[in-house]
């Protein structure tokens, strides 16, 4: 499963992107603003940090102002994605820029009919959101599994890059189904490589070297 990082945050992104496990990054108009960054300077200094996919949204709601701003954000880098939400404007501009060879992000999807859309309209991603998903009162994973199986069933080639992680459960469980993707904060990327019998081991196995006073 590749790990993307849902963050526009440099430090963080250098951080993971250092560790050679980062295979691309996820922004959306929230983490912008968060950031304090321009849109244009962040994500151009993102691509240049990742060589994976670097996610970049579109802002406008209508098809020809979807194309106009993917049309300026994909000049900023060959790894630049463009994010469009799921509508019937945002399809269409996945289909039309996919057919140009550009990387497109479904994003916002809360059902398996809407991810099965985003397939047939060439989507490079769909992102499924599973924490919010759960906050609704539903099963974000069951729309994981729901997707994976629909996919697999006509051969899709669209990757499931599962979205709205919050937690090592959510990871564990999109491994399981067989996500191609997950994309998660920060936080919850280094929390797995966290255990605290790890961190227990650790400190007895350096209690003892010290006691051979030897040194390697
Ligand atoms: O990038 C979209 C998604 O990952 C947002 O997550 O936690 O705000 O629901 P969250």
């Amino acid at each position: 499963m590749k790990f993307f990082v849902d963050t526009a945050e440099i430090a963080d992104i250098k951080e993971l992107a250092d560790t050679g496990l980062l295979d691309g990054v996820t922004t959306n108009p929230s983490l912008i603003a968060k950031s304090g960054r321009d849109f244009m300077e962040v994500t151009r200094e993102i691509c240049g940090i990742v060589d994976g996919p670097v996610s970049a949204e579109v802002v406008a709601l209508d098809h020809a102002g979807m194309m106009r701003e993917a049309e300026i954000l994909r000049k900023i880098a060959d790894n630049v994605c463009i994010k469009v939400p799921l509508t019937i404007d945002g399809l269409k501009t996945c289909k039309a820029l996919t057919g140009e060879g550009t990387m497109v992000n479904v994003t916002l999807c809360f059902s398996a009919n809407q991810a099965l859309l985003a397939a047939k309209a060439g989507a490079t991603f769909i992102s499924p959101f599973v924490g919010r998903h759960d906050d609704n009162g539903f099963d974000g994973l069951d729309l994981i599994r729901d997707i994976r199986l629909i996919y697999d069933n006509y051969a899709y080639e669209t990757q499931i890059l599962a979205a709205s992680i919050r937690h090592g459960v959510h990871v564990l469980e999109c491994a399981r189904i067989g996500a191609d993707v997950m994309t998660a904060p920060p936080a919850v990327i280094k929390g797995l490589f966290k255990h605290v019998l790890t961190d227990k081991g650790i400190e007895g196995f350096m209690a003892d070297w010290a006691k051979t006073g030897q040194t390697i």
